[in-house]
């Protein structure tokens, strides 16, 4: 009887220890993906003077832009506009683990650089997406795109 009871608890426990790895694979944020770990992250993206993100819209030049995540107004990694628009946000080995496309976002405060239209929110925000994995013999980098900046997302 003892034995049996001792035997059932330790099949229970088993499982409880399979359903608990299973949990957490799915739900970490980490970001290693088919198996690779990420050495580096990029995100390349364009900041337009218009706050429904028109692609005909003049570029902003000289502006921050800036990384954050979960909703929180802490500043993981930042850019700054070139001349025609364009950024690249670059992140350590360390910040791409943190970051995941679904709960990080970029953000832009307008007016800003030369770019003078009033904008309701103060800021423009975009999403971004993994656009690729490139493989070097040092390291894996994650190419993320941004999106069109627009008012207001989140
Ligand atoms: C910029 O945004 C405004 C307001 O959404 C829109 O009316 C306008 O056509 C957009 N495009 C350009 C090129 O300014
Ligand atoms: C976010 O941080 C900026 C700069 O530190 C501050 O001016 C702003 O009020 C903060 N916003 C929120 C929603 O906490
Ligand atoms: C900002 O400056 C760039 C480079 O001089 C120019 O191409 C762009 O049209 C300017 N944008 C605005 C909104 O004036």
């Amino acid at each position: 009887m003892v034995k049996s009871n001792v035997y059932i608890t330790s099949i229970l426990l088993i499982l409880l220890m399979a359903i608990a790895m299973a949990l957490l694979s799915t739900s970490s944020h980490g970001l290693s993906i088919a198996g690779l770990s990420l050495g580096q992250g990029q995100i390349y993206g364009v900041l337009r003077c218009n706050i429904s993100g028109d692609p005909n819209a003049p570029p902003v030049s000289g502006a921050p832009v800036y990384l954050k995540c979960d909703g929180s107004n802490t500043t993981i990694a930042d850019a700054v506009t070139k001349p025609d628009g364009t950024f690249r946000v670059l992140l350590s080995a360390g910040q791409t683990v943190l970051i995941s496309p679904s709960s990080c976002y970029l953000l832009a405060n307008l007016p800003g650089g030369n770019c003078s239209i009033y904008v309701p929110d103060g800021a423009l925000t975009a999403t971004f997406t993994l656009l690729r994995i490139i493989q070097t013999n040092a390291k894996n980098i994650a190419v993320f795109t941004a999106g069109p900046f627009v008012d207001k997302i989140f």
